[in-house]
């Protein structure tokens, strides 16, 4: 059995806190916020103690779910790890890649496993479009590209810069990490920024263009103060084009043929996260999702901002 603290009793926590108390070999023992009464509902869900300091609750742990915004996440995370608890940390993992260093440098010298949570790679969609690209359908990958626009989510530490790293490495990381995830490192970008929404520090309007280390080019748009929501993900090769969402329906256009449309299954991937990260520990097995390569995709997002800032091309 492993006894886990949750450190963070907000959206993601509650839903962490919803899918562990499904795992059998999983109980959580503290529920931790800042915010008491958030602790005690999920402390009460969950049939564990309530804690408003995450350093009370790390004795009872064999691991951690660190669901707090971003720029705790390193501390949060370095102490639970040097007080020899497995760490599971949502994404981003960290505001900056000295921060993601220090995580991954305390899990492995407490020889902890530290995993990172983004969830879309334990979709079957994300493995159907990785197979789809290796399997040679769509040919030699000329473009990528990402649109994902909407308006900001609510949670108002997502406004400040300092808190959340703003929208790129926030939310726009997830489809950063999958365009990763099927054609592999980026080498360059060039990024563009603007700020439309009042009373934010963040940029909430990028556009940027990528140069995959394969020679593949792309595009990324992405919008917090959009008024209608568009999420698109496609890749153009020269055998055929692939378009899909976030998960859901991949289509296939050949040229000069029909279009295809793969269904692959639905699964609940919070749930598959977490039960994979409980195997890991109880197996005492890696996580297929090393953090190392969430620092990447940490990278490929600073980058494009840092682009935006200085108008120079990065080299990653
Ligand atoms: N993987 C996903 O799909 C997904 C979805 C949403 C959020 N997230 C990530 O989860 C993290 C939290 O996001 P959220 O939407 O749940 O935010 P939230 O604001 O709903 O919840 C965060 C909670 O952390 C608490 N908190 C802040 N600092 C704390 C500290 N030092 N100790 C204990 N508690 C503390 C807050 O009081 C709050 O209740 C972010 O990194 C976000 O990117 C991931």
């Amino acid at each position: 059995m492993v006894k886990i603290a949750l450190v963070g009793c907000g959206g993601i926590g509650t839903n962490h806190a919803n899918k562990l108390i499904q795992i059998p070999d999983a109980k959580i023992v503290a529920a931790v916020d800042i915010i008491p009464e958030r602790a005690e509902k999920v402390a009460e869900l969950a049939n564990a103690k309530a804690f408003t300091d995450y350093r009370d609750a790390l004795p009872l742990a064999d691991a951690v779910w660190v669901c707090t915004p971003p720029d705790s996440h390193r501390d949060i995370s370095v102490d639970a790890l040097n007080a020899n608890k497995h760490v599971f940390c949502e994404k981003p993992m960290a505001l900056s890649l000295e921060e993601a260093d220090a995580m991954i440098e305390a899990a492995k010298t407490n020889d902890r496993l530290l995993g990172i949570g983004y969830c879309l790679r334990f979709l079957p969609w994300a493995e159907k479009c990785k197979e789809i690209v290796e399997s040679g359908e769509l040919g030699d990958i000329t473009v990528a590209w990402i649109a994902r626009m909407s308006s900001i989510p609510p949670a108002p530490w997502l406004k400040d810069q300092a808190a959340s790293g703003g929208m790129l490495t926030e939310q726009t990381t997830h489809n950063l990490d999958w365009l990763r995830y099927v054609l592999g490192d980026v080498a360059e970008v060039t990024g563009l920024s603007k700020t439309a929404l009042p009373d934010v520090t963040i940029q909430d309007n990028v556009v940027a263009v990528l140069k995959f280390a394969r020679g593949t080019i792309g595009q990324i748009m992405a919008s917090w103060s959009s008024a209608s929501n568009w999420l698109e993900s496609g890749l153009v090769g020269t055998k055929g084009v692939l378009r899909t969402g976030q998960g859901g329906p991949i289509t296939v256009y050949p040229v000069g043929g029909e279009p295809k449309t793969y269904e692959p299954e639905r699964i609940d991937m919070y749930l598959k996260e977490d039960e994979v990260f409980i195997d890991s520990i109880v197996n005492n097995s890696p996580y297929p999702l090393d953090p190392a390569e969430a620092k990447e995709s940490l990278a490929l997002s600073l980058a494009i901002l840092k682009s935006a800032q200085t108008g120079q091309t990065i080299t990653i």
